[in-house]
């Protein structure tokens, strides 16, 4: 009897404890499902297009026939120091009289997702801002020049839908320069190209999320615990590019998904065999493998390689708008971009940045930065929130949790990342 007193004392605190621990584990699980439900629904987003590969052939006949021209001036830009400037360092000017080149009513090959203005958007002023940098001049973008020196060329965007936004801005940039008869615009599953025949150039989009090959490419699961990363194979993906004069490359955003991913091998006979890495760990693993892709297959002297540093999103109200409780208002009715100089938010992996300073930085041919990532940090402003589509269909749904804070307003930023290539060309 005394002992079984002795062990109920004992175990009172000891049942507490398991209470609590309980709790707690509860806690994170609900606060993971609260995350996985937030992010399943930003990736449909993410991913909204399907569009039909109809003309697969005809796309991979141009490849075959790519022009060899020889952008060895162009290399010269990032290794001459002298003419380097700090893109990160500078400022947004509010500018009235700066227009925007385009509209989404009047360049024909915009996402209804990006459209913000047909989509309703009513302020203006996100369309007025300049970037200013400290010590140099960023040139405002000229299309008859921009086609001018892609001439003969191919200029392609791989990435992400961020990556695509970039494409489809700059193709916007030149389209009206090229009269209707003279081009044309062919849409894929995964390669989707432009064509000004005047200037026998093509500007595509290749869609590779990771860059490196995935379950989720083509048909994507909506499940981000099901996404099964092949860390050490892009030969699928990279013999798309082989031949393109302009690459330019982006990967971010698809790895973020809060838990650890799951990562395979070629080396791992069972196809259901798969290991569980931490986000930067595995980022750093599938970077690595497009650099010795790249290392070992591009041509300097015929190939320009570019890296698009992440696009920030701006998720958390709170971070910049320190009275405001509701972190479900996201970057709604936000119309100002965040005026805190070096200002970088909880969705930008800082580890993620170091792991792409560090790979390229080891690489052996040389890939241009394009570090649009501080500048797109002040834009908050800039989202599409909740002037995008759904369902197909573009209409708003006022209610801030369903702000599309990853995606950019067209025109708007993304033009701002494509004067800054075009600077380099
Ligand atoms: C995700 O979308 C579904 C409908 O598509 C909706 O029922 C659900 O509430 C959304 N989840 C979040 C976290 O917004
Ligand atoms: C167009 O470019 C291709 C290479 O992409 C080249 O073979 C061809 O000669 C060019 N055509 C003209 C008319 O310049
Ligand atoms: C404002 O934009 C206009 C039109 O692009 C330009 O001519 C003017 O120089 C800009 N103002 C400043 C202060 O940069
Ligand atoms: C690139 O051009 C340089 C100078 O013209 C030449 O020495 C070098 O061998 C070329 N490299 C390749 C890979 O063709
Ligand atoms: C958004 O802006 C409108 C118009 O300025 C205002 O009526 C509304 O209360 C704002 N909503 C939020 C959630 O701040
Ligand atoms: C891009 O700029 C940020 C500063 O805004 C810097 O921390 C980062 O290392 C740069 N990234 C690369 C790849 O150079």
């Amino acid at each position: 009897m005394k002992s079984m007193e002795a062990l109920k004392r004992f175990n009172l605190p000891f049942f507490l404890l398991v209470i609590l621990i309980c709790a707690v584990v509860s806690l994170l699980v609900l606060k993971d499902i609260y995350t996985i439900a937030n992010k399943s629904n930003y990736t449909e987003q993410l991913s909204s297009e399907d569009l039909d590969f109809s003309n697969e052939e005809n796309i991979e006949e141009e490849e075959e026939a790519a022009p060899s021209s020889s952008p060895n001036q162009l290399i010269e830009f990032n290794q001459g120091s002298q003419n380097r400037c700090d893109v990160m360092n500078g400022k947004w000017v509010f500018n009235r009289s700066l227009e925007t080149q385009y509209t989404d009513a009047s360049c024909p090959y915009l996402d209804k997702q990006v459209s913000c203005v047909l989509n309703g958007r009513p302020d203006g002023d996100y369309l007025h801002w300049q970037w200013e940098m400290d010590d140099c001049y960023l040139s405002r973008f000229d299309g008859a020049d921009a086609l001018e020196k892609l001439r003969g060329k191919r200029l392609m965007f791989v990435g992400d839908s961020l990556q695509r936004e970039q494409w489809q801005s700059f193709v916007c940039l030149v389209q009206y320069h090229v009269p209707p008869k003279l081009k044309s615009m062919k849409h894929g599953r995964s390669l989707s190209v432009f064509t000004a025949e005047e200037y026998n150039t093509s500007i595509e989009f290749y869609n590779a999320p990771f860059l490196i090959e995935s379950n989720s490419d083509v048909f994507i699961i909506k499940d981000l615990r099901k996404r099964i990363l092949r860390l050490d194979s892009i030969s699928k993906h990279a013999r798309h590019w082989m031949g393109v004069d302009i690459l330019v490359f982006n990967t971010y955003v698809w790895w973020t998904t809060g838990f650890k991913l799951k990562t395979t091998w070629k080396s791992m006979k069972n196809n259901d065999g798969y290991e569980e890495m931490s986000v930067d760990v595995a980022y750093k693993l599938g970077l690595e493998t497009w650099a010795n892709w790249i290392d070992s297959n591009i041509n300097p002297n015929k190939t320009r390689v570019f890296f698009t540093t992440i696009s920030p999103t701006h998720i958390r109200s709170s971070e910049w708008n320190f009275n405001d409780r509701d972190v479900g208002n996201r970057c709604y009715n936000e119309t100002q971009p965040v005026m805190e100089k070096g200002y970088i938010g909880f969705g930008t992996d800082k580890r993620i940045m170091r792991v792409v300073e560090d790979v390229v930085g080891r690489m052996k041919k040389v890939v241009s930065i394009l570090n649009i990532t501080q500048m797109s940090e002040y834009r908050k402003d800039g989202h599409a929130s909740v002037y995008t589509e759904y369902g197909g269909k573009r209409k708003q749904k006022s209610d801030p949790k369903y702000a599309d804070c990853i995606h950019w307003c067209l025109p708007g930023l993304p033009d701002v990342w494509n004067q800054l290539l075009y600077s380099f060309l």
